[in-house]
């Protein structure tokens, strides 16, 4: 489902923008009509201020939103220009987004959710993760990061009531000692967990999808692609299905597993 008629053009005003591990940042955003429509998967694209050499938005997923406070968080990792300006935003700056786009997370019928977040792919599962909770459906959610202080969304995946959660870190100090493919591997073969949801970095998903699918659990991942108009006209993000070419920006960034031809 194209959620391209629901797109806001919004002056989001910064509230908050704090260091929160390393290279990782929350920024709140003040932007009622955003924080107030988004669904658990969407992401926005933001003008990045200061940045008129780069003309492309930036997309980022939305974290958190308060739909009475009209704000909404965004987790991010600094990886180059424009990353790297928005961690000098102060309170007050405005960021121009276009949002809430895209197809989100599918409540699945029936049965537990096994949620896969690595590294900042834990944000966009993490609206999801309270969808789910607050239906009172059975969630694990597996987390894993580099190290310990990399694990920036553990505290508020354990706030959740009734979700079990369950950190990895490749240098072992913290939880399971490895990468987290292993503890979503042993829960996706425990059977309590007939459906898998998956966010990071693309060998991550592979990986999952491929335990997921063998083991005849529904299956779904939210892929990154590098995206110029983000909102369906340029095919600069399609990604490659067994039903032909898709644009991540609106028919994504989430889709079925089965679908992805990797
Ligand atoms: C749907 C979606 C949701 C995302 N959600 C988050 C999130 O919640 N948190 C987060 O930290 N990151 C997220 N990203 C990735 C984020 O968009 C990029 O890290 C960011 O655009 C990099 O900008 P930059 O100017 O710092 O990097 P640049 O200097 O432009 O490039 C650095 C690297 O970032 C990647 N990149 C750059 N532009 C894009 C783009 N338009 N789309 C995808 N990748 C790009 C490229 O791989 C490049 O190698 C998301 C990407 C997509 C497509
Ligand atoms: S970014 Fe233009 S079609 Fe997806």
């Amino acid at each position: 489902m194209s959620r391209a008629q629901s797109l806001i053009d919004e002056a989001c005003t910064v509230k908050g923008n704090v260091q929160v591990g390393p290279g990782l940042y929350i920024v709140t955003l003040c932007a009622p009509g955003i924080a107030r429509t988004v669904q658990p998967g969407q992401f926005v694209h933001m003008l990045v201020p200061g940045m008129e050499a780069h003309v492309l938005r930036r997309p980022f997923s939305v974290y958190q939103a308060d739909a009475a406070a009209g704000t909404f968080d965004v987790l991010y990792q600094v990886v180059g220009f424009g990353t790297d300006v928005m961690t000098r935003l102060e309170p007050g700056a405005v960021m121009q987004a276009i949002g809430p786009i895209g197809t989100g997370w599918q409540v699945p019928e029936e049965g537990g959710v096994l949620l896969v977040g690595g590294g900042v792919g834990a944000a966009p599962l993490f609206m999801f993760a309270q969808q789910l909770a607050a239906a009172g459906r059975d969630v694990k959610v597996v987390l894993g990061a580099q190290t310990k202080d990399a694990l920036v969304t553990y505290d508020d995946y354990c706030a959740l009531e009734g979700a079990s959660v369950v950190p990895a870190t490749d240098d072992g100090s913290f939880g399971h000692a490895g990468f987290c493919t292993a503890p979503a591997q042993e829960a996706i073969e425990s059977g309590s967990y007939p459906n898998v949801a998956v966010c990071g970095p693309e060998p991550l998903m592979k990986i999952v999808s491929r335990l997921a699918l063998d083991a005849q659990c529904s299956c779904q991942v939210s892929l990154e692609r590098r995206m110029a108009c983000g909102i369906g006209a340029c095919l600069s993000c399609v990604v490659d299905t067994v039903e032909g070419k898709k644009r991540a920006c609106v028919d994504g960034p989430v889709f079925d597993a089965s679908l992805v031809v990797w």
